[in-house]
């Protein structure tokens, strides 16, 4: 029976699809895995499933000589060495389409959240500073009529457009490639990322972490962006430079940020922590009840493909 690990120990249930199937070993709820403890877990592993947060490097691949699959649990696989991987044969799958909503419905939410100072409204009123209604008091701005640019019009992207467009919003992406259904249906135009920073007044990261993308979004971009814009993240952290983005912000620039994503995770910029219009929230894009089980039940097809010899389902390398 191939041998498998298992880097978190999911809820009970979610992996029934191994059970009989596969020997697993799952790391513990209070084990803590070093890089070299990961390692030393692979190898003599056929199979794993990691989280996004498990960087799988070179160093671990080295030693992971029986590995077949590596079987990511997210849709996003920058944590992985990905080139390495295909040098050495070993099949990585990931778990798109069933987290797109969630995710999408999610950057909407935080997209009002800012734009409407909804966590800033409730502080002060539990902070007892409510003493009446005032008619400037706590003033955001509508969605409606705004112009969204979009950084990234694939799946995610462009169900969170589709959601902006249905509710008012004038819709404009930066992609390398032209998506024509989400033109069609959201009446969106191509644009340049230097347009869109200069012109949008809500800008929405959803694309992967490349070396091109990483600090896409840094200090000359930010200048670029409106005074009031605002910035939402719930792709990867590290496509914005976030001590660019805090400095920014302290100079008073920006009409706010919400951020799902960190750029080194679980750290967040100090700064940003004390800052009224800046949203956080802790990589929860995917997390609901039906996506995340969607997900588990995806990683656990994809191994068991890739370990009988088939093609998976979700193949990235
Ligand atoms: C992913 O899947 O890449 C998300 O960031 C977590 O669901």
């Amino acid at each position: 029976m191939d041998k498998i690990f298992v880097t978190y120990p999911f809820p009970e249930g979610w992996l029934s699809l191994l059970e009989g199937k596969v020997k697993i070993e799952i790391k513990s709820e209070d084990e803590f895995l070093s890089r070299e403890e990961l390692a030393e877990k692979l190898k003599d592993k056929d199979g794993a499933i990691v989280l996004l947060g498990d960087i799988i490097d070179k160093g671990v691949l080295e030693k992971a000589r029986k590995l077949k699959v590596i079987s990511n649990y997210a849709v996003g696989y920058d944590n992985i060495d990905i080139e390495e991987a295909r040098k050495r044969g070993i099949i990585v799958t990931n778990t798109p389409d069933v987290l797109t909503n969630a995710t999408a419905e999610l950057t909407v939410s935080l997209i009002f959240a800012v734009i409407r100072r909804i966590l800033e409204s409730n502080e002060f009123l539990h902070q007892g500073n409510f003493t009446g209604w005032e008619p400037d008091l706590l003033l955001g701005y509508e969605l409606k009529d705004s112009l969204v640019g979009i950084l990234g019009a694939g799946r995610i992207g462009s169900v969170v457009a589709g959601k902006l467009y249905a509710l008012g919003a004038k819709i404009v992406y930066y992609d390398a490639s032209k998506n024509e259904d989400l033109e069609k249906e959201t009446k969106a135009e191509k644009e340049g990322l230097k347009w869109i920073l200069q012109n949008a007044d809500i800008i929405s990261i959803h694309l992967p972490l490349t070396q091109k993308t990483h600090h896409l979004i840094d200090e000359k971009e930010l200048s670029m962006m409106k005074d009031n814009a605002f910035l939402i993240n719930t792709g990867r952290g590290a496509i914005i430079n976030e001590a660019s983005l805090a400095e920014t912000l302290r100079t008073g620039k920006l009409g706010g940020v919400a951020l799902d994503v960190f750029e080194n995770e679980p750290g967040i910029n100090t700064h940003l922590l004390r800052m009224e219009n800046v949203v956080l929230t802790p990589h929860i894009g995917s997390a609901t009840y039906k996506a995340r089980k969607a997900m588990a039940e995806i990683a656990c097809r994809n191994l068991l493909a890739a370990l009988k010899g088939e093609e998976p389902p979700n193949r990235v390398a």
